[in-house]
């Protein structure tokens, strides 16, 4: 996630582009930058770290001019860094763009630009957009744009400023929010409404595949072959502070909601669409997939032959790494242990060079995990880092990096972090398995055909939140809950049971359903709230045996199910049913009502949601 802004009009456009990054700055702070342009030439600046680094920079000077646009990142591509800070420009500098996305084909494009003898300064994607204007450019800007959109796969918010043309900006929207400010006698443009809500109330949120020409006096919308779109101005009646949540009364929510594409966003790329070949060879004709990591650098011999993984983390992370490594023995059939990070270091691990150690971490700040890669590096094993912030100091530490692509999370209760990080999991263990062999390509591919259905799933299970609100208001008020299940559903209930404890204080446990008998059931009283999870197909019959033993102590049951079981109703007070998929990928699902249930139970309780007390989103010492 990044942020991007454009003003063109008769006032300072700098004055416009700093005001609206500092409203964006929630999407994205690890560097800014901003072009003005004065008629003649254009004025870029820009630098790593926050705005306030930006501003420090520019020393309170005001470039002049009244066209230009500016970005504050979140790094996708590319370290933050100076170089990589947007906006970025073609070799003459005649063309400038912000970008808030990714261009997956960017590689390919920028092996073609060199060979056509382009000079390329950034590691970024964004780079090679105005590199591909240049090409393009025969004196219409709008036009070269649109050849632009045709070359580029993948997601994009885009502003393009050029040197050629000073009375206009033109603006371009897939998968990644952009929306146009109309003003009098100057217009403006933004990823959302915070950066212009002091300016102008009236908007044009574009769509997928829409175009905007924007001129001081005018919007023209297009399509990408040109043709106009008569578009609706939309008013906003949200508050600034509201806007800036995306309308959500908390980030928490906003980010719960984000899951559907911060899923998508971190499986791009990963999966590899296998064509039918002209050999005729059985496998590929299939059209089948599978799964890449081109930012693996091992050796697949490494992966293959390793004899033993370690993942280690803290917190929400830690659970992520519980359903890793069900993952890993399941597919790759490889032992692996999970450790919290602050145990780890302390219990002089068996380790050696055939040991893979994962450390996963949303913010790759944590600094118990960061210790523990560092022991783990001691004693020999390579590292895997999984992480949400590019140039974290895990991602530096680590020998290998792969991303969440999640945008920032601002809620100190982990959300989207969690599920990105179980996606990420997943391929990694699927294609692990592809190296070992362990997995059949037919259900590779079946489970592959299954993953990409997961981000509708999600926004399916959002839609209907009214039995869950309903919920958290009757039982919100209980002071001790209890979360069951079997297998991975028990994985999920730990993280649910995290979710409800730190932002409603209700002092909520996850038992593994089976081990209830062994001295919780004492616990089990009349009225006490159970959440009982059974999506789990090969040990269900069990799980409702041990449903069945709380409901006989009159625990108020609710039961979280697959569509399709029309049992588990017959036995409980009410069931929340999310789609049904493969019981490996059912978590992603399953944890999405968990999420929704804690946030209306504390909303119930009147707690703050997005900074529960005595809790920081980033644990920074030991
Ligand atoms: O940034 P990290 O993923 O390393 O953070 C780890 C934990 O501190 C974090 O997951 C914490 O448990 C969350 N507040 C849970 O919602």
């Amino acid at each position: 996630m990044c942020g991007i802004v454009g003003y063109i009009g008769d006032k300072s456009a700098a004055n416009f582009l700093i005001d609206g990054l500092t409203k964006l700055e929630y999407r994205g702070y690890d560097s800014a930058g901003i072009a003005v342009f004065d008629g003649n030439e254009i004025f870029i600046e820009k630098s790593v770290g926050r705005l306030a680094s930006l501003k420090e920079k520019l020393k309170g000077y005001t470039p002049k001019g009244s066209i230009g646009i500016g970005h504050t990142r979140w790094a996708t591509h590319g370290r933050p860094s100076d170089i990589n800070a947007h906006p970025h420009t073609d070799c003459h500098g005649d063309f400038v763009v912000v970008h808030n996305g990714i261009i997956e084909n960017y590689m390919a494009l920028k092996e073609d630009l060199i060979e056509r003898g382009h000079k390329f300064l950034s590691e970024t994607d964004t780079e090679v957009v105005p590199h591909l204007l240049e090409e393009f450019y025969k004196g219409d800007f709008a036009s070269a744009v649109r050849e632009v959109l045709k070359k580029i796969e993948g997601s994009y918010s885009l502003v393009f400023m050029s040197k050629n043309h000073h009375d206009e900006l033109i603006c371009a929207k897939q998968d990644n929010p952009l929306i146009v400010g109309i003003g009098e006698g100057e217009n403006f443009i933004a990823s959302d409404i915070p950066a212009i809500i002091n300016k102008t109330r009236s908007t044009y949120i574009l769509n997928d595949g829409e175009i905007a020409i924007v001129k001081k006096n005018s919007v023209e919308i297009t399509d990408k072959n040109g043709n106009k779109i008569d578009k609706k101005i939309f008013n906003v009646s949200w508050n600034a502070e509201a806007a800036e949540k995306g309308g959500y009364e908390h980030f928490m929510l906003k980010e719960i909601n984000e899951q559907p594409k911060a899923i998508r966003d971190t499986m791009r790329g990963f999966i590899k669409q296998i064509r039918p070949s002209k050999n005729n060879d059985e496998r590929i004709a299939k059209d089948g997939s599978s799964i890449i990591f081109p930012e693996l650098k091992w050796n697949p011999d490494f992966l293959k032959n390793i004899d033993k993984v370690y993942i280690v983390a803290c917190g929400t992370a830690y659970h992520a790494g519980l359903v890793g490594k069900f993952y890993i023995e399941k597919l790759a059939r490889m032992l692996v242990e999970v450790d919290l990070a602050s145990e780890f270091r302390y219990r002089d691990p068996i380790i050696d060079e055939k040991t893979l150690t994962i450390f996963i971490s949303q913010s790759g700040e944590t600094s118990d995990t960061i210790a523990a890669m560092k022991e783990s590096k001691r004693l020999g094993a390579k590292t895997l880092a999984i992480t949400n912030v590019i140039g974290s100091s895990l991602a530096r530490e680590a020998d290998q990096v792969l991303y969440t692509i999640a945008g920032p999370e601002i809620a100190v209760a982990s959300t989207k972090a969690y599920t990105t990080q179980l996606i990420l999991m997943f391929m990694l263990a699927l294609y692990m398995a592809q190296l070992r062999k362990t997995v059949s390509e037919d259900r590779t591919r079946e489970l592959i055909s299954l993953l990409k259905k997961i981000p509708a799933q999600i926004s399916e299970t959002l839609s209907d939140v009214d039995p869950i609100k309903t919920f958290a208001r009757s039982y919100g008020f209980n002071e001790h809950v209890f979360y069951i299940g079997r297998s991975l559903d028990y994985d999920v209930a730990l993280e649910g049971a995290l979710k409800l404890k730190e932002i409603s204080y209700i002092h909520a446990e996850a038992y593994a359903a089976g081990e209830l008998k062994h001295g919780t059931l004492a616990l089990i009283v009349e009225g006490v709230p159970v959440i009982a999870l059974a999506t789990q197909k090969s040990v269900y019959d069990k799980t409702i045996s041990n449903i069945k033993e709380v409901k006989a102590r009159d625990a108020v049951v609710i039961g979280i199910a697959a569509a399709g079981d029309t049992e588990l109703e017959k036995y409980i007070d009410h069931v929340i049913y999310v789609p049904d998929t493969d019981e490996l990928l059912i978590p992603l699902l399953t944890v999405v009502p968990l999420q929704l249930l804690a946030y209306y139970s504390a909303i119930t309780r009147g707690c703050d949601v997005d900074k529960p007390r005595n809790l920081a989103k980033s644990v920074t010492v030991e």
